[in-house]
């Protein structure tokens, strides 16, 4: 059409907000695809809830210095990723260079309304420095934010949730500016059943698939049987299961390093609570009829589930619940203490986190502990289906070797059964962990550890489980003759198992290895050192290919850390990178980060640089993929 010409020839964003009629913009700044989706979702609910016309804009579609142009009553929002050192993401270059323009020009700002939200992890040292920097030389120049600017922190997994609180507040505001909210998005009603056909809903595959963005980097799901589990170590509260999955002749295709997605069920418990506390456990088997209002909205539950398979399979029921979700269950309270207590604690930030701290707080939880007695049976189902997320998979890296095994991929999982709250102690942590370990038990039978909660009425569980595999760039050198550093703590050596048992395979057939060094931490040699054995017979085939050096944290009076020994080693490593080597740091994200700074300061030590060159030396490996890392928060 006419107007999409236009669209292609103006890079001015105002010119632009004015031809096309929309009220406001919504600038994403991305790198991994987050930032992105959100302004698409909050486009589209501005539009379906409120019939704003807002448009959804890739920063680098329009020149940053337009966004000066726009004026009442218009306004900008942005939605913007932080990444490794504070760096912007590649489609924000053009904004970052114009903010700094802005602060060296002393730029006015005056006409400009904008709202923001960053998103970012806490875990590293640069915070959402981006939105940060963005914030003070909008302020500084005058600009008006609506609301306060807001952080989203993937360190706590608190993203989603963020997002969500965030977008409650620009709805808000959007309703003081006079916009009237539409009805909800989803309509959701019980009915009976009418040709009860457990073959009907038995295929979770299909309809967790439905529920699953299809993207590039993730394969299909499938149900994978489990080919073997065991356990590789059980410590107090924590145990580590090693567990096959077996590909058969599906059309999933594997690399050494990717991750693989596992599909969790919800516990048992959590669902009857659920059932209960509003009153429905009568109806479990009703089909669950769902009109999605808003046809640009995903069907968060598949047609053909009944209420309880919708719970098990389709929401994220063990999710820590919003402060805004309570304060709107506020409304549907049974009795008016259930009403007064979700009053207090949805207004109360603080006392909410300190109840978030202290248990984990489901919606069930939350519903029972405000009326213990009293079922919530006005609260309806739509509110339910509208406030839950839709169940995510859970992501490993794959401790199998694409060459080695390539049609057999295997998962390290640890199982942490952390009590937080000691007066109730039914903690749910770690739901997918858990339900791994419930399937290796059922699967094994073998003398495993009780998991924190029981999964039972999956028919298939203990012989498969639904999972897809999403690529990475967490990929060995294309030659075998390149060094490696690897360095892990914990779990974190999972991806290293298949790394060195692809090396040591390649060894065997006659290819020439390069030298590799492996730093693995853990507690104790004793008892959370994984893989143990294995390592020794790769030793063995390896020989002086390999070098192994342990960190041992809770072996004597002094603890031992990975970083520690990476210290040692600086000037064997500087030498190694120098030549050539490619670089790999695997788990927590605290431990990443040490890591990165000894190196750092073995660069800085032995190459005589400033903190400026040392960046400059760092950059240029990780953007030639020679310095890798894969963590969590
Ligand atoms: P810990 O004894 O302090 O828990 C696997 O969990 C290993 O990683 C453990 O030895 C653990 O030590 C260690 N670890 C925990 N935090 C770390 C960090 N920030 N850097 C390096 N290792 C860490």
């Amino acid at each position: 059409s006419a107007s999409s010409n236009k669209t292609i020839m103006t890079r001015n964003i105002y010119q632009r907000i004015e031809d096309g009629d929309y009220q406001v913009v919504i600038f994403w700044g991305s790198q991994s695809g987050t930032a992105e989706r959100f302004a698409e979702v909050l486009g589209r609910e501005c539009s379906t809830r409120f019939g704003i016309n807002a448009m959804v804009a890739d920063l680098s579609d329009y020149d940053a210095e337009s966004i000066s142009e726009i004026q009442k009553p218009y306004f900008a929002i942005f939605i913007l990723s932080t990444y490794g050192e504070g760096d912007p993401s590649d489609n924000a270059v053009g904004l970052w260079d114009w903010i700094k323009r802005i602060k060296d020009q002393s730029t006015k700002l005056e006409n400009l309304q904008y709202l923001a939200l960053g998103l970012g992890n806490s875990n590293y040292k640069y915070y959402n420095r981006v939105l940060d920097v963005v914030v003070d030389a909008f302020d500084a120049a005058g600009a008006t934010a609506l609301i306060p600017a807001q952080r989203a922190d993937d360190a706590v997994g608190a993203t989603e949730e963020d997002f969500q609180s965030w977008k409650d507040e620009v709805f808000s505001l959007l309703r003081e500016r006079g916009y009237e909210q539409k009805t909800a998005t989803y309509q959701a009603t019980l009915n009976v059943w009418l040709r009860p056909n457990s073959e009907r809903h038995s295929d979770v595959s299909q309809q967790v698939s439905i529920s699953h963005q299809q993207s590039t980097t993730c394969s299909t799901i499938y149900p994978l049987p489990i080919r073997s589990s065991r356990e590789l170590f059980t410590a107090g509260d924590r145990n580590c299961i090693h567990m096959e999955l077996e590909l058969g002749n599906n059309d999933i295709l594997y690399k050494t390093g990717d991750h693989v997605g596992i599909w969790p069920c919800n516990p048992d418990e959590e669902i009857e609570r659920l059932l209960k506390v509003l009153g429905l456990k009568e109806r479990r088997n009703d089909a669950l009829d769902i009109t999605v209002l808003d046809d640009s909205a995903k069907p968060k539950v598949p047609r053909g589930n009944t209420l309880e398979s919708a719970l098990r399979h389709h929401l994220e029921i063990c999710a820590l619940v919003s402060r805004k979700t309570i304060l709107n269950l506020s409304q549907f309270a049974p009795t008016p203490s259930a009403k007064a207590i979700l009053s207090e604690i949805g207004q109360d930030r603080e006392l909410y986190a300190q109840l978030a701290s202290s248990t984990h707080i489901t919606l069930a939880r939350l519903l029972q502990l405000a009326s213990p007695v009293d079922p919530w049976t006005s609260l309806p189902l739509s509110f339910i289906i509208e406030n839950l997320l839709a169940l995510q998979p859970r992501y490993y890296s794959i401790s199998s070797s694409s060459i080695v095994s390539p049609r057999c991929i295997s998962i390290t999982a640890l199982v942490v059964n952390k009590v937080i709250d000691s007066e109730t102690p039914e903690s749910i942590q770690g739901l997918t962990s858990n339900y791994i370990l419930s399937a290796s038990k059922l699967q094994s039978k073998a003398s495993l550890p009780t998991p924190s909660f029981q999964h039972t009425a999956s028919p298939t569980l203990g012989s498969t489980l639904y999972a897809h595999v999403r690529k990475s760039k967490f990929k060995l050198p294309l030659t075998s003759s390149t060094p490696l550093i690897l360095v892990a703590a914990g779990t974190g050596f999972a991806p290293f198992r298949a790394f060195l048992s692809e090396r040591a395979k390649l060894h065997t057939i006659g290819k020439p290895i390069g030298r590799m060094i492996l730093f693995f931490g853990c507690r104790n040699p004793d008892s959370d050192y994984i893989y143990r054995e294995e390592l020794g017979k790769l030793q063995d085939t390896l020989g002086e290919a390999l070098k192994i050096v342990t960190a041992f944290s809770r072996d004597q009076a002094k603890k031992v850390y990975v970083q520690d020994r990476v210290s040692e080693y600086g000037n064997d490593l500087l030498e190694m990178l120098d030549s050539g080597a490619n670089m790999y740091i695997c788990g927590k994200a605290s431990m990443a980060r040490e890591v990165d700074g000894k190196i750092e300061d073995a660069v800085k030590r032995i190459k005589g640089l400033e903190q400026s060159g040392v960046k400059v030396w760092v950059d240029d490996l990780k953007r030639r993929g020679k310095w890798r890392a894969d963590v969590w928060g």
